[in-house]
Parts: structure tokens; sequence; C-alpha cells
């Protein structure tokens, strides 16, 4: 072997012990615990407090709703479309409130006429639809075709 090739394995090998070094001070302990991530995130997220309730959790406190809701036209509207996150106030109802917003505005960021929306969906005139009454005199939000109420 020439001088010249022992010294190109030479920064070859240098760097690939570098590597090895740089590697062992940066890669986060449990990586590759699982897979291809830090086996610890899992553990973290798992720890995060959860921001959500799905219908069947409303149910048990206001079936009422649920059920009114369940069989109208905004069925496949979650509660939580409308209502916000609510698992915080699923644990304590009296202290935390969920969120409520009878405006025109908020029932027109779904229905308000807008050429972008899929044709077939149900769209109105803001303007002049209802005559400018709040929408839920007309329409019980969890069913409206339901003429009014809650
Ligand atoms: C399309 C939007 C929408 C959906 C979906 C919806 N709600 Fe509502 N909800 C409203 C609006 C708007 C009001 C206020 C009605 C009013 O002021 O007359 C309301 C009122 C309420 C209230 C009474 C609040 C008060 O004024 O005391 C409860 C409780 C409630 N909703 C629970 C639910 C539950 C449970 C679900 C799911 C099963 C649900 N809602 C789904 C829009 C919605
Ligand atoms: C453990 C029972 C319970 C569960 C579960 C529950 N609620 Fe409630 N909710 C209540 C009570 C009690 C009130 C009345 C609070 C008050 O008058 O201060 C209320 C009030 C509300 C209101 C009126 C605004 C407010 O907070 O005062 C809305 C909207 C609402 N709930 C939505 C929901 C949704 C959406 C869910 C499911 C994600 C849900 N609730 C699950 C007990 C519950
Ligand atoms: C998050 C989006 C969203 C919000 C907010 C919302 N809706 Fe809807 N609405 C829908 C969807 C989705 C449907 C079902 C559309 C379909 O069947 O093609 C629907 C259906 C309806 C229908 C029946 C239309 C038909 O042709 O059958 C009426 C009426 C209606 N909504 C009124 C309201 C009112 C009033 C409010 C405010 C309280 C409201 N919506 C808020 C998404 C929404
Ligand atoms: C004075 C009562 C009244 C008020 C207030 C009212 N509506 Fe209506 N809405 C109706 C009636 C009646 C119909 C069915 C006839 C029609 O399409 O005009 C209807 C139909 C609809 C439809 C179905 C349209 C379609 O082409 O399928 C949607 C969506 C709707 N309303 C949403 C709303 C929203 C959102 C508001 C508030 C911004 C609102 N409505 C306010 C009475 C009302």
């Amino acid at each position: 072997m020439r001088k010249i090739h022992i010294r190109v394995a030479m920064v070859y090998i240098t760097a690939a012990i570098l590597f090895l070094i740089i590697r062992s001070f940066v890669v986060p302990p449990t990586f590759g615990e699982y897979d291809w991530y830090r086996g610890d995130s899992v553990r973290e997220i798992m720890e995060l407090p959860p921001q959500h309730a799905n219908a069947t959790v409303c149910k048990d406190c206001h079936s009422e709703r649920y059920d009114l809701w369940s069989g109208g036209a905004h069925s496949t509207v979650s509660c939580e479309s409308c209502h916000g996150p609510s698992y915080s106030h699923t644990k304590d109802p009296i202290i935390v409130s969920a969120n409520v917003d009878n405006s025109r505005e908020f029932c027109g960021l779904c229905h308000a006429q807008n050429p972008s929306r899929p044709a077939d969906f149900p769209q109105i005139d803001m303007d002049t639809h209802g005559n400018g009454n709040l929408c839920v005199v007309c329409h019980n939000p969890h069913s409206p075709w339901v003429f009014g109420g809650e």
C-alpha cells in the first residue's frame, strides 16, 4: 500500500470515529426505543392534558340536546365544532363552561354564501335571509329544521 492510501484511509477512519462520538452526544437516549423517533415523546404526549370529549360523553348530562342533534341535519357536526374543546367542562361543568355563540356570524362561518364552498352545501345570503334575526330564533342549532329553541 502506498502512503497516500494510508493517509486517505486515516481521513475516513477519523471522520467515522468523529461521527460516532458526536452522534453519541446529540442523539437523545430513548431514540430508537420503539422506532425511528424518541421513545420519550410517546410518554410526554401521553402526559398532556386531554382537550377533547366526544358527543357520547356530552350525552350523559345533555341527553335532550344529544337526541335532537343525533336525529337532525347537524348530526355530522360535532358538539365541539360549535362549543369548542370541552374535556375540562365534562370533568367540572360548573367551574369550566363550554363556549356558546348564538350570533348570526357564527352560523355564517359555515353557511354564508361563498363560491368556494361545494355548490350542494346549504348556503344562504347573510344580508337578507331571516331579516337580520338571530338564526336560532327560527332554527334550533341542535337540529336546524326544528323551529327555534335550544
Ligand atoms: C351547529 C352548532 C351546534 C352544535 C353542533 C351543537 N350545539 Fe349546542 N348550542 C349551539 C348554539 C348556537 C346554542 C345557543 C342556542 C341559543 O342561544 O338559543 C347552543 C346551546 C347549547 C346548550 C345550552 C347553553 C345555554 O344557553 O344554556 C347546551 C347544553 C348545548 N348546546 C349542548 C350541546 C351538545 C351536548 C351538543 C352535541 C350533542 C351540541 N350542543 C351541539 C350550537 C351547537
Ligand atoms: C358531567 C355532566 C356534564 C357533561 C359530561 C357535559 N356537560 Fe355541559 N353542562 C353541564 C352542566 C351542569 C351545565 C350547566 C352549568 C351552569 O349552569 O353553570 C352545562 C352547561 C353546558 C353549556 C352551556 C354553557 C355553560 O358551560 O354554562 C354547554 C354549551 C355545554 N354544557 C356543552 C357541553 C358539551 C359540548 C359537552 C360534551 C363535550 C358537555 N357539555 C358535557 C354538565 C355537563
Ligand atoms: C361547523 C360548521 C357548521 C356550523 C357552525 C353550522 N352549521 Fe348548519 N350545517 C352544517 C352541515 C355540515 C350541515 C349538513 C349539510 C348537508 O347535509 O349537506 C348543516 C345543515 C344545516 C341546515 C339544513 C340545511 C339543509 O339544506 O338541509 C340548516 C338549516 C343549518 N345547518 C343551519 C345552521 C344554523 C342556524 C347554524 C348556527 C346556529 C349552523 N347551521 C351552524 C355545518 C354547520
Ligand atoms: C325568520 C326565520 C329564519 C331565520 C331568522 C333564519 N332562517 Fe334559515 N331558513 C328559514 C326558513 C323558513 C328556511 C327554509 C326556506 C328557505 O330556504 O328560505 C330556511 C332555510 C335555511 C337553510 C337551508 C338553505 C338551503 O338552501 O338549503 C340554511 C342553511 C339556513 N336557513 C341557515 C340560516 C342561518 C345561518 C341563519 C342566520 C344567519 C338563518 N338561517 C336565519 C327561516 C329562518
